[in-house]
């Protein structure tokens, strides 16, 4: 049986607009011989989300608690794997098949290199499982770009591993990380708090962990909150806009074709430094040969 919290989207698409709905369900589910051994290769993508819904609130504990047994990026993925592994619990789908150890490779930008934030890398992976990447990866990446974190959404959790999460008015600092990238989401903030990466609160956790694992749920929560709401009116309402601060930017760099990203540009270009042929460029409009 499913809980009770666990709306069944099928269910309910039956009841408001009858059967023909359950045609869409039942189309992404895949068929297997009763009784047969199920290989790897019968997980096929993309992966059914839109049969039932799947509770950010429970997202957002599963997603805290594997931070703690894994990292960031397989703490994200996990918390949403778990989640439908639970709502689509005793149906061949593939989402019983698939373990959730695979995406602990994404702790701390990848390997520690500071890369992309493994929480949207995880929160991508599971999207990407599911064939919306495309969908919902430019509001996810910004969202997570312009959000103040941490939030005060996790006080009061403690992680099945024993760690506490430190009281929202209790927290040394909130901050904007204007960027996907972990090496500039965690400095900005450990500049801010005053902290190391290596320094821990008088419980014992580090302060980066308590950041980074409230985020973690946060980015998983919003993640699900995203596919209900995808999976409801088959796009985001209010779709992501580039923040004005360099919307002006991508206007002609992304036409130009001359740089790959939509990450805020002032972060690593000052506009007064930019040289450009022409005297247009926002700035002091240095000319180049
Ligand atoms: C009106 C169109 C326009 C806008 C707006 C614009 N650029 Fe440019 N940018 C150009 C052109 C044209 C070049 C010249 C490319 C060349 O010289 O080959 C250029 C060159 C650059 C370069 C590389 C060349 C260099 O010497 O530094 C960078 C980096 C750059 N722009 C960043 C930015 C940023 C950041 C913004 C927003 C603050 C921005 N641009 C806004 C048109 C624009
Ligand atoms: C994380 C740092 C970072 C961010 C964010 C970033 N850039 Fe860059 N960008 C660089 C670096 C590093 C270079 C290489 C500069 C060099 O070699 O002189 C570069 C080069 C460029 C160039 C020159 C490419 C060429 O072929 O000469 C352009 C144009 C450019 N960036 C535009 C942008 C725009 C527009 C944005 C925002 C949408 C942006 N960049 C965001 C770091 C960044």
């Amino acid at each position: 049986m499913k809980d009770l919290n666990q709306v069944s989207r099928r269910q309910f698409l039956a009841w408001s607009v009858g059967a023909a709905s359950l045609a869409v369900g039942a189309s992404t589910a895949v068929i297997t011989t009763p009784g047969s051994a199920r290989a790897a290769e019968e997980i096929r993508l993309p992966l059914p989300y839109i049969d039932f819904v799947i509770d950010p609130e429970m997202v957002r504990q599963c997603a805290f608690n594997h931070y703690f047994n894994g990292g960031c990026m397989h703490g994200a993925a996990s918390g949403l794997m778990q989640a439908f592994k639970e709502v689509y619990e005793g149906e061949n789908t593939g989402w019983d098949l698939l373990p959730l150890g695979m995406y602990k490779y994404g702790s701390g930008g990848v390997a520690g290199w500071g890369t992309l934030c493994g929480i949207l890398n995880g929160c991508m992976a599971v999207l990407n499982l599911i064939g919306l990447h495309g969908e919902l990866g430019d509001h996810l990446m910004s969202w997570y770009s312009t959000t103040l974190f941490p939030t005060a959404n996790c006080d009061g959790f403690v992680a099945t591993t024993g760690q506490e999460a430190i009281p929202d008015e209790d927290v040394r600092a909130h901050t904007v990380s204007e960027s996907p990238l972990c090496h500039i989401s965690i400095s900005k903030w450990c500049k801010a708090a005053g902290v190391s990466v290596a320094d821990t609160s008088k419980s014992g956790i580090r302060y980066k962990d308590d950041r980074c694992s409230k985020i973690c749920a946060d980015t998983a929560a919003k993640t699900a909150e995203l596919i209900n709401e995808y999976a409801d009116n088959h796009q985001i309402l209010e779709p992501f806009a580039t923040p004005a601060q360099y919307v002006g930017c991508l206007d002609c760099h992304s036409g130009r074709k001359d740089q790959v990203g939509k990450m805020d540009c002032l972060g690593c270009h000052v506009p007064e430094h930019v040289v450009k042929v022409g005297s247009e460029h926002p700035g002091k409009g240095k000319r180049r040969l």
